[in-house]
This record gives structure tokens, C-alpha cells and sequence, in this order.
């Protein structure tokens, strides 16, 4: 059965249709990505599934329970179970590493004792060990999105959002987040949604793939199947992504 289900949502800004009917599942302890171009409406979705933003019409469910429409208390009790790393990592610049980190537990009243535990325990999770007390000002891109990570896995989700991990990021410290979200998706038991638009990052690390195009979802499947996919918004979309990439030549090969 799927954790999460969006069943014909639909969402617009005025005029702007995002959604238009969004039909899509995520399964427990799967790593699903989204992708689709610019706009595309991918942050949007996340943020419709965290209460960030409401849907005009449809329904998401999270295990079994209908979420969106309901009130900010089911959405607080929702954050607390699905986090999410935002595009851009989004530290707070006025706040030390260790209060980003442990940002999420104090809201939730958490005992400081706990939060000193769990900030140590996030930051030793994502290779950040020992940096409690430097700024944000003083980390790369690549430790920045670590840090934002440790604020996300302390909070001890059961799904983790990331919205674009890898974007800005140096081929380096790409790998290191594609290695990291692996780490965690074997050593915690959680359930992943990442969204990108590096088919690179997509190709590395998802169990299934979703494309969302022109409001709707138009592609889902293993990676291996986008490769293989006829749909020419798909091909484009792939080929426009991924030139010359050794992941997409051994998935091609592996495909025939
Ligand atoms: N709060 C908002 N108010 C008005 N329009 C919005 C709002 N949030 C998103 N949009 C619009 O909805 C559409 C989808 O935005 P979204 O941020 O989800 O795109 P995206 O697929 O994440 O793109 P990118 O790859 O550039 O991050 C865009 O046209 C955007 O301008
Ligand atoms: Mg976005």
C-alpha cells in the first residue's frame, strides 16, 4: 500500500495552472524522484504535502489519513513526521550550525538534553561531526546542504523531502550528497522524495522515477524504463539532462 497518494490534485495561481490532475504514489522506503523542467511545479508539490501550500481541489492521503484541506495542527504533527530540505539548503545565517540543527526540535519543545544528543548524532550522520559552532558564512555550498540535511534527519523522519540536493553543486561534492542520501535511505528507515532535474543524481539514486509535464504526471518507472522510454517529451527531457553521462550509458547498455 502507498504512504502518500496525491489523487487528482489540482492547484493554480490565478491564471497559472500548476496542476491540472496529479495522480501519483509513493511507496514505504522507496527513493522516488521527481523531475520535470523550470516550473514544472515540482516544488510546489512538495510543499502541497508538508501543508505549505493548500490544493484548490483532490486529496493527498499519508498513511491512510487524508492530510491536505485539514488544519495548521495536522500539518504540525505532518512536519513532524516528513521533513524537508529545501531548494537552496535555506540556513538560517544568524544561527550557529548547532541551533540550525536542532532549529526543528526546539520548536517541537524537545528537552535540551535530547536536542544536544541529536544534533551531535544528525551532524556525525552527514561527515559534519564537531562543527556545532561555526556560521553558516564559514561552510561551502557542499557543507551547507550537509548542515541542511542534519536539521532535516534529526527531527527523525519517516520521509524526507529534498528539493533539488545536488543543484550548484561541484561534480565532488555531487557524488558526496548522491552517496549520502543512499546512506541514509540504508541506515534509516525512511521514505524518499527527491526532486532534480540532474538526471545524473536521478539516475543514481532512485527506485522509480516520476515525470511531471504540462500538470500531470506522464511518465513513472524505474530508471532503466525512462531510459527506455518512446514518449518524445520524456526523450527530450532526458536527452536535454544528461549529455554524455557514464550512469545513463550503463543503464543504456543495461537496457539494450
Ligand atoms: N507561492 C506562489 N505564488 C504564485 N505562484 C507560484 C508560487 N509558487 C510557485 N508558483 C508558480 O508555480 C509554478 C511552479 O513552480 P515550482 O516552484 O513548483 O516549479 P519547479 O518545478 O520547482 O521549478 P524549478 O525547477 O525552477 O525549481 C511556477 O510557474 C511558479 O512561478
Ligand atoms: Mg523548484
Amino acid at each position: 500500500m502507498a504512504l502518500i497518494e496525491f489523487r487528482g490534485v489540482q492547484k493554480a495561481f490565478g491564471p497559472k495552472v500548476v496542476y491540472r490532475g496529479l495522480d501519483l504514489d509513493v511507496f514505504p522506503n522507496e527513493v522516488l524522484t521527481i523531475i520535470g523542467g523550470s516550473g514544472q511545479g515540482k516544488s510546489v508539490m512538495l510543499k502541497m504535502l508538508i501543508g505549505l501550500l493548500s490544493v484548490d481541489a483532490g486529496t493527498i492521503a499519508f498513511d491512510g489519513e487524508v492530510i491536505s484541506g485539514r488544519d495548521e495542527a495536522c500539518f504540525a504533527a505532518v512536519r513532524r513526521r516528513i521533513a524537508m530540505l529545501f531548494q537552496g539548503a535555506a540556513l538560517f545565517d544568524s544561527l550557529s550550525v548547532r541551533d540550525n540543527v536542532a532549529y526543528g526540535l526546539r520548536e517541537q519543545r524537545a528537552p535540551e538534553g535530547l536536542v544536544a544528543e541529536r544534533v551531535k548524532e544528525a551532524l556525525a550522520f552527514v561527515g559534519m561531526e564537531g562543527s556545532e559552532e561555526l556560521w553558516p558564512a564559514e561552510l561551502s555550498s557542499g557543507m551547507k546542504k550537509r548542515v541542511g540535511l542534519a536539521r532535516a534527519i534529526a527531527m527523525r523522519p519517516q520521509v524526507l523531502l529534498y528539493d533539488e540536493p545536488t543543484t550548484g553543486l561541484d561534480p565532488v561534492n555531487v557524488e558526496r550528497i548522491i552517496e549520502l542520501i543512499l546512506h541514509l535511505q540504508r541506515n534509516l528507515d525512511v521514505t524518499s522524495i527527491v526532486v532534480t532535474h540532474d538526471m545524473h543524481s536521478a539516475l543514481s539514486i532512485s527506485d522509480r522515477i516520476a515525470m511531471i509535464h504540462s500538470g500531470t504526471v506522464i511518465f513513472t518507472g524505474t530508471p532503466a524504463e525512462l531510459l527506455a522510454s518512446e514518449d518524445r517529451r520524456v526523450r527530450d527531457f532526458v536527452e536535454g539532462n544528461a549529455p554524455e553521462d557514464e550512469a545513463v550509458d550503463e543503464l543504456l547498455r543495461s537496457v539494450g
